[in-house]
């Protein structure tokens, strides 16, 4: 190597991988305060948190997701282990909640079991505003017992709940039924029928899709399709009874709820493992990603991994997309400052300083402690800058007296405090 290339190669600057993004501490205290929130309000329905690993066989997500969608066979972070086995980073959770679910007998358990999850999931799509290649969620699953409607209603209310709590702004829930299996298929072969009669006036995506998996035409977003689109058969004009009255039934349980909905016959979703209930949720301010939440019943899911036959339903935030849309309306709290900037001088007031932060820490309040000693103009300026409340101040001569300097940084007022009124004082802010 020339030693021009060795400099050049010292110089590389590293970077964040397209798709992947840092986040700082000035937005992670939103993060914090919106995971809090989905742990609060989630165990108020009775969820527990479930961990699950980041990575799994490939083969359960394609199973479960299934093979044609886009998720398997163009967006996954696919390799091969070093003893040859084909791994994935998870693209979702879903799949291995209920690997998890058969894996550990949870239909032992008490049923359903009501489990939520939150982090990162691994997509390979093309980064843009709201699309990231990892991105988090937060989603919740409820697995076994019954297929009541009242569960299906019951969840949709929690993420209503959830996103009223944060104050989303804008938020529009979609709901539709796609059927089961037994009305599903014939009405598939009769949209493909009539997408086949219009199959030149389609783009390569949808004409594609007519073989694949025509449901997805109704997810097109391709303006010349829209008024073909408009004149297709409907799905609810063609579930079985089961199904039309299982629809009618959440309906009416997001009624009672007081959860206001849109009906949209085209929301099918992008995962294979859906039947019945499919729902969406949008939020304001997040440009052409506006989808915050999805989600929808999976009966069969767990008997296709292997498990008893098993109901399920559950749904997935965005959470990336959640925060955008909470900043975008203003919703983000202020960068968290200090409550006290320990301002501190002289060898005698180190040891005094050292005390007085660790009481105050053991309290709950935010301290900055200088590791060096400054001097007080220069330790006054630092505490502004850090947004500190107070500076507490110790010389010589505070050490000494035991009168303590306090100064309200806000509007510059300082007076003489000792120990024992100091927190007294700052209890009171
Ligand atoms: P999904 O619709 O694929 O469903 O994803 C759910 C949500 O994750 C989306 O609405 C969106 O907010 C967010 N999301 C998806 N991809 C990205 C991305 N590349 N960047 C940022 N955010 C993204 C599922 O994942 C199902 N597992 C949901 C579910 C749970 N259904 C039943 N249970």
């Amino acid at each position: 190597m020339s030693e021009g290339a060795v400099k050049k190669e010292e110089r590389r600057k590293f970077q964040a991988i397209k798709g992947t993004r840092d986040l700082l501490p000035q937005e992670t205290a939103l993060w914090n305060r919106v995971e809090q929130t989905a742990h609060e309000v989630f165990a108020t329905f009775g969820f527990g948190e479930i961990r699950v690993p980041i990575f799994e066989p490939t083969e359960l997500f394609a199973r479960a997701v299934g093979g044609e969608t886009d998720i398997v066979s163009k967006e996954m972070y696919t390799f091969e282990d070093r003893d040859e086995t084909s791994v994935s980073l998870r693209p979702e959770a879903t799949a291995s909640v209920c690997r998890a679910y058969i894996e550990h007998g949870m239909q032992q358990f008490s049923q359903p079991v009501k489990l939520y999850y939150m982090g990162p999931m691994f997509r390979r799509e093309r980064p843009q505003k709201g699309r990231y290649r990892q991105f988090y969620q937060i989603g919740a699953e409820v697995l076994g017992g019954t297929d009541a409607p009242a569960i299906d209603a019951e969840v949709i209310e929690m993420v209503m709940t959830f996103f009223e709590k944060l104050e989303l702004q804008g938020v529009q829930l979609s709901v539709n039924s796609i059927g089961c299996r037994e009305c599903r298929p014939k009405y598939v072969e009769l949209l493909r029928a009539e997408l086949l009669k219009v199959k030149d006036k389609l783009g390569p995506d949808s004409q594609r899709r007519i073989e694949t998996n025509p449901l997805r035409v109704l997810d097109s977003k391709l303006e010349s399709e829209q008024a073909i689109i408009a004149k297709l058969p409907r799905i609810g004009d063609h579930l079985c009874k089961e199904c039309a009255d299982h629809y009618a039934a959440v309906k009416r349980g997001l009624d009672l709820r007081g959860v206001k909905y849109l009906e949209n016959w085209r929301l099918v979703r992008g995962l294979d493992y859906y039947m019945r209930t499919t729902f969406e949720i949008t939020a304001q301010g997040l440009g052409s990603q506006d989808a915050v939440c999805g989600g929808g019943r999976y009966d069969g899911l767990v008997e296709l991994l292997g498990g008893p036959p098993t109901k399920g339903i559950g749904f997935a935030i965005g959470e990336d997309r959640l925060i955008l849309s909470l900043q975008e309306s203003g919703k983000a709290p202020v960068a968290q400052g200090r409550d006290v900037y320990i301002a501190w001088m002289g060898e005698n007031a180190r040891a005094t300083a050292v005390r007085a932060a660790k009481t105050l820490r053991n309290a709950g309040f935010s301290v900055e402690l200088p590791p060096v000693e400054q001097k007080f103009g220069k330790a006054l300026g630092q505490a502004d800058k850090l947004g500190a409340k107070y500076a507490l101040i110790l010389g010589n001569n505070e050490v000494t007296s035991g009168e303590w300097t306090l100064k309200t940084l806000a509007d510059g007022t300082q007076r003489k405090v000792s120990e024992q009124q100091l927190f007294a004082e700052l209890k009171k802010m």
